[in-house]
């Protein structure tokens, strides 16, 4: 059993972090997540799938837009080609379920037409931003209710490295794109997932007004912080979080086709206006 101070230690990789009076049985679940890259080939049921989209229905959405839909994919030939198109990462290969979250426009289009309405707002960046953070509020409350059910996840940002290609095979009509996938299934009990610790709070949180100098000192000490993980982890630590972070944004080569994302997304009918 987690103490709160335990969970804590572990989300911010320090021994001595402060822990705030305030807390709650649904904090500490957040707390303790982890990505989960090693999978038991247990089915996920129907009716467990069923209470993972409640809980995602049950996000906020934009206006109640409901600009996202997801895919379930548990056949293992259509999982392997999506996998294929996502980097062949091993972990999608081996999850027995594998959703993949839409930005969805389609239906809107639908319901103007239906009415004999116009929908040229959807041609704006503006409705392709409401159906993405909808489609991300969704799958996070999904990836709370997989835990809170004994599931491990990961999201998989690379499904959006061949946005053509995962169209075609998830039969997507125009205005509708996959924003990234996310496995799921029983955790694997021979590799367990650590959790990773994030950055200080004085990173992230600003009082009033914006800082980049008051994020100096907390960066610093996360660099400890990962380069301590990744020793714990026997895990190869190649530079400090700060490199890592520098190479992922160097240049669009190092976005694995997701530099070409804007002519992708206006071939499927988001013209981005
Ligand atoms: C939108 C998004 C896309 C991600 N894509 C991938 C991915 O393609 N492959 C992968 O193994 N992990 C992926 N991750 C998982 C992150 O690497 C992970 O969340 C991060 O390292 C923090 O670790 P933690 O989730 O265990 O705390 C993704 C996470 C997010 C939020």
């Amino acid at each position: 059993m987690n103490t709160r101070a335990s969970l804590y230690q572990a989300r911010y990789g320090s021994p001595d972090v402060a822990v705030p009076d305030a807390g709650s049985p649904v904090i500490d679940h957040l707390l303790a997540h982890s990505s989960v890259r090693a999978y038991l080939p247990d089915p996920v049921s129907d009716d467990t799938l069923a209470a993972i989209i409640a809980a995602a229905q049950s996000a906020a959405s934009s206006s109640n837009l409901h600009a996202w839909s997801v895919v379930a994919v548990r056949d293992p030939a259509r999982k392997a080609r999506l996998a294929e198109f996502a980097g062949d990462q091993e972990h999608i290969h081996k999850a027995p379920l594998l959703l993949v979250w839409l930005a969805d426009l389609a239906r809107l289009e639908q319901v103007a037409n239906k009415l004999g309405e116009p929908s040229s707002a959807l041609d704006y960046l503006e409705m392709f931003e409401v159906g993405v953070i909808d489609a991300a509020l969704a799958a996070q409350n999904a990836v709370t209710a997989a835990e809170s059910l004994g599931l491990g996840t990961v999201y998989i940002g690379a499904m959006r490295n061949k946005p053509e290609e995962v169209a075609a095979e998830l039969q997507l009509p125009t205005r509708v794109v996959a924003m990234f996938g996310l496995c799921l299934g029983t955790p694997d009990p021979q590799a367990p997932a650590s959790v990773k610790p994030r950055p200080a709070q004085s990173v992230v949180l600003h009082q009033e007004t914006y800082s980049l100098p008051a994020q100096a000192a907390g960066l610093e000490q996360y660099d400890e912080a990962m380069r301590a993980f990744y020793t714990s982890q026997n895990m190869k630590v190649r530079g400090t979080w700060s490199n890592h972070s520098a190479k992922r944004v160097r240049d669009g080569a190092a976005l694995s086709g997701r530099d070409r994302l804007v002519e992708a997304l206006n071939k499927r009918g988001f013209p981005l206006k």
